[in-house]
């Protein structure tokens, strides 16, 4: 029967695919007792008691008419490093089981070796589902190893890992909501660079000030010395004006007097003129640095840079993420994708530690003159 809808099948998948899930194998026995089995992610459970689970399975799949006969069936959770079994099940080839470690369960339905767990299913119903049938079973046998699940979502394999906030938001201590804030943008820094293609810096206040604890390069690196514990200055770098704008006076200003006496990059500046300038940054809630020699011997090359400010659930700042390149080919502009992207990736990261919001952590700001 047709269906009219509002939305392609690729659409719909790629909605589906907003629902993360485990991958099995489902594996049985055929007439003759060779064994079958196809990934299949549909799996789910049903009800504990009695112990019912289901998957679906496509009308069109060639192991289809042995699973519709099959009494028995078993559920193989696959673990994360079980990518090639997964694969190896998707395809649809003669002899899937050549070569990969199994043993017999109830019947002699085959259980795969290293999964994350194993439940060994009786059919007890099917139902017509379009273009898949639903299998019901009941789980008579189970298992379970400590191996991690793999995990899939977005049309590709992922690993589980414990949520990266768990009691951030709640008044942990400052250095363990800030190790989460450095493992969280970690990551979202890796997805930031693959979207935007410019150089990414992770910066937190170090004991010597502000400190570089991460980087993710570009296809086009801006420089080949990009390195990891670099200790910047604070009035003369993105990174180290952002947390001159945010941090409180007391933990910048003894970095600030001895740049401001000794730096000669720093020593023409003037003490008002800086208030003005940080006072300026908070306002728009970016530093933007363009076309600055003070890292040519670093990076040999005039760069521009900028930097915007993470807040914690206690609306302190805890990380700058910043973006340096190349002065010619840097847009900087409000307007474009890496200013836009770098603020929406710093405003993601507040949230999920807890700031309720930027801008009121910019308000509370108690250092301004
Ligand atoms: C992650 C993943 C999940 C899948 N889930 C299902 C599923 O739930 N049901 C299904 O019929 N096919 C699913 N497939 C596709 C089958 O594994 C694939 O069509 C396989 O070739 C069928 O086995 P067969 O050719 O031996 O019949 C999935 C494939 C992948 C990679």
């Amino acid at each position: 029967m047709g269906h009219e809808a509002a939305f392609d099948s690729r659409a719909l998948r790629q909605v589906l695919g907003a629902f993360v899930t485990g991958v099995t194998v489902i594996t049985t026995l055929d007439r003759d007792g060779r064994p079958q089995g196809l990934t299949a992610n549909s799996f789910s459970s049903v009800s504990l008691d009695p112990p019912l689970i289901l998957w679906s399975q496509s009308l069109t799949a060639p192991s289809h008419p042995v699973f519709r006969e099959a009494e028995r069936f078993v559920v193989n959770i696959l673990a994360d490093d079980q990518v090639e079994v997964s694969n190896r099940f998707a395809r649809g080839s003669a002899d899937k089981f050549a070569g990969c470690a199994t043993r017999p369960g109830l019947g002699g339905v085959p259980l795969i070796e290293g999964c994350s767990a194993w439940l060994e299913c009786r059919r007890i119903d099917s139902f017509p589902g379009g273009d898949h049938v639903v299998f019901l079973g009941q789980v008579d046998r189970i298992e379970r190893t400590g191996r991690q699940p793999l995990v899939f979502g977005g049309g590709r394999y992922l690993v589980a890992q414990p949520h990266d906030l768990g009691d951030a938001a709640s008044g942990a201590g400052a250095n363990i909501a800030r190790l989460k804030a450095v493992r969280l943008a970690t990551r979202a820094l890796v997805e930031l660079s693959d979207e935007l293609d410019e150089t990414l810096g992770l910066g937190v206040w170090g004991n010597k000030g502000p400190t570089i604890v991460r980087w993710e390069e570009a296809s086009q690196p801006v420089s080949d010395n990009l390195r990891t514990g670099l200790v910047l200055p604070v009035l003369t770098s993105a990174t180290g004006l952002a947390f001159a704008a945010w941090l409180p006076r007391e933990a910048t200003a003894p970095f600030v007097e001895a740049e401001l006496a000794h730096d000669a990059a720093a020593r023409g500046l003037d003490a008002a003129e800086l208030e003005q300038q940080l006072a300026q940054v908070r306002a728009t809630g970016i530093v933007r640095l363009v076309g600055t020699d003070a890292f040519a011997d670093l990076y040999g090359t005039s760069i521009s840079a900028a930097s915007v400010p993470v807040f914690d659930a206690s609306g302190a700042m805890v990380l700058a993420l910043t973006t340096i390149g190349n002065t010619q080919r840097l847009d900087l502009g409000e307007g474009g994708r890496l200013v836009g992207g770098l603020r929406q990736c710093a405003a993601t990261l507040s949230h999920r530690l807890g700031a309720r919001s930027t801008v009121a952590a910019n308000d509370s700001q108690e250092n301004d003159p």
